[in-house]
């Protein structure tokens, strides 16, 4: 299955969104207000039409002409940089490598023939399958995983319960929780130099509460000889540098984290990762023994870092998850009721309603050259709907200790706690079941039931709720949703 999305925006554009003004922030009235005029629906139909013709049309030409899927999302750095292409042909680059079916043209695999296996050995990856999208569709484009998309992570290459398993969530809205944790890093370095100053001078040690963005992460101990102390840090690593990607926050960049995945799901080595065992030989990346081709596989520079920066700016584009509470009155009373015994159940404490941004835009740089980056208004750039300064994401992007029943199988090479997940943003959850880190969980009462550690409290007070709130909660977190949109099958 090829299925990319094309330059989206147009349902808001029918149903006459953009003129409401709603972004992710407002709820949106549902339906929205007059459905679609014929004329409009026509014209919607017309060009989504155009989009399966397209994609048919490019099946062929890869049948008659193999290579052209490749070179429709290969990008060069250089160009980039030189200024080539517009944000929007970038966007295309980026679902294009989204969509696009790795092989062993394009360096799928590892030295010898390819084979799929869902058990990880070590670091080295299944091979999983052949697209980002064969695994993140669920709920529509870029969407979540089934449950048999779980990809088993360091393991031995044969036994699943030796596995670290993980359920792929969407890919919505992730520019700006990019930025988010990109501000709140900022903040945390920002006020750790001023610590260290602080006791350099005085000749004492300084304790420093950190706090980003209404989130406590603990403290540190900034000592006058210049060490810190960070043994009292909680839910952030011991470089202050938040990561909000993945279950247990281990990524705090879009390119990298495409850059893993490339690598683990489809043995597809990026320009970058090639580069840097060029300098120290990386066993993960293979047995080389030629820098340009660590897998020696044959294929050199099998992802360029044009591609990579294509991934990244496609993610920032893509659409911001909404709400879309229940059109029938009574529901929505009843789901407005459940948002706050969310928050007064202690639920909130953690799915942190909102995190606000300082700035909007963010600048996409290479990793390899000193091109100017790329920037992305991350407001009003790509797809709609697109949010707002209020990012209500619903996770205070910090990790948890989540008790023994959630716990990983054995540690992860990051050395995060077996226990320890970052608090799941829950915008897009309507589309995102099955839940939890390992899809375990297929209603929210299952997920909420799992909950233990430091959520023990707030889990046992649902549990005390009548079965009215109960419900009444869990319609509150079915409007956490997504744009609807109609699709033409190829
Ligand atoms: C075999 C299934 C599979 C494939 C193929 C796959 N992913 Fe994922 N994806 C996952 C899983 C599982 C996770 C959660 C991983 C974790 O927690 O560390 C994930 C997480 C992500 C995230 C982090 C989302 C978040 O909110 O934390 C991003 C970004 C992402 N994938 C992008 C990609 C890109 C880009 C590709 C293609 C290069 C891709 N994925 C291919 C399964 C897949
Ligand atoms: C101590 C912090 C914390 C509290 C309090 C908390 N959660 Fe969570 N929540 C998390 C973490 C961490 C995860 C991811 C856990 C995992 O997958 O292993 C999560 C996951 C979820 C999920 C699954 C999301 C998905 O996409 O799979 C739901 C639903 C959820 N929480 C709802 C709630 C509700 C309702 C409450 C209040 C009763 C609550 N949570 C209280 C931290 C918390």
């Amino acid at each position: 299955m090829k299925r990319g999305r094309g330059l989206v925006g147009l349902l808001a554009l029918v149903l006459g969104v953009g003129t409401l003004g709603f972004g992710a922030n407002d709820p949106v009235p549902w339906p929205l207000g007059a459905p679609p005029s014929q004329s409009d629906l026509q014209e919607w139909i017309a060009a989504e039409q155009q989009i399966a013709d397209r994609e048919r049309f490019e099946e062929y030409l890869e049948a008659a002409e193999v290579g052209e899927d490749t070179e429709h999302m290969t990008v060069r750095q250089d160009d980039i940089d030189a200024g080539v292409f517009t944000l929007e042909r970038m966007f295309r680059f980026g679902d294009a490598a989204f969509a696009h079916e790795f092989r062993r043209l394009d360096g799928f695999g590892r030295t010898e023939l390819p084979r799929l296996q869902r058990v990880h050995d070590g670091h080295q990856g299944g091979l999983d399958t052949f697209s980002c999208a064969g695994c993140h569709q669920q709920g529509g484009v870029n969407g979540a995983g089934a449950k048999t998309a779980n990809t088993f992570y360091f393991a031995d290459g044969l036994h699943a319960s030796k596995a670290v398993v993980r359920n792929p969530p969407n890919v919505l809205g992730l520019g700006l929780i990019q930025k988010l944790g990109v501000e709140m890093s900022a903040q945390f370095l920002e006020q750790r130099t001023v610590a260290l100053a602080e006791a350099a001078a005085t000749g004492q040690s300084v304790l420093l509460k950190l706090e980003a963005k209404g989130v406590f992460f603990g403290s540190i101990v900034a000592h006058a000889d210049g060490t810190i102390d960070t043994t009292q840090l909680e839910g952030v690593d011991a470089d202050l540098t938040v990561k909000p990607f993945g279950w247990k926050g281990h990524t705090a960049l879009l390119r990298r984290f495409a850059e893993r995945a490339a690598l683990v799901h489809f043995g597809v080595q990026s320009h970058v990762l090639a580069l840097g065992y060029q300098q120290k030989i990386d066993p993960t990346l293979g047995p080389g023994p030629n820098w340009w081709d660590p897998d020696n596989d044959g294929v050199q520079q099998e992802l360029s870092e044009g591609t990579l920066t294509a991934f990244a700016l496609y993610m920032e584009q893509l659409e911001v998850p909404i709400s879309l509470p229940p059109s029938d009155d009574g529901l929505r009373e009843r789901a407005a009721y459940g948002a706050q015994l969310f928050t007064q159940i202690g639920c909130a404490g953690c799915h942190h309603e909102s995190l606000q941004l300082t700035g909007s835009s963010w600048y996409e740089r290479s990793d390899t050259t000193d091109g100017a980056p790329m920037e992305v208004r991350l407001l009003s750039d790509g797809e709609s709907p697109r949010g707002g300064l209020d990012v209500r994401l619903f996770s205070d992007l910090k990790r948890h200790h989540m008790g023994e029943r959630l716990a990983d199988p054995h540690d992860d090479p990051d050395g995060i706690g077996r226990e320890v997940f970052l608090t799941r943003p829950l915008w897009g959850l309507a589309e995102s079941a099955p839940y939890l880190h390992d899809g375990r969980a297929n209603t929210i009462s299952e997920a909420v039931d799992a909950h233990g550690g430091e959520a023990q409290a707030a889990r046992d007070l649902f549990f005390s709720l009548s079965e009215q709130d109960r419900t009444n909660l869990q319609l509150h977190l079915l409007s956490l949703s997504r744009m609807p949109r109609l699709r033409v099958p190829q």
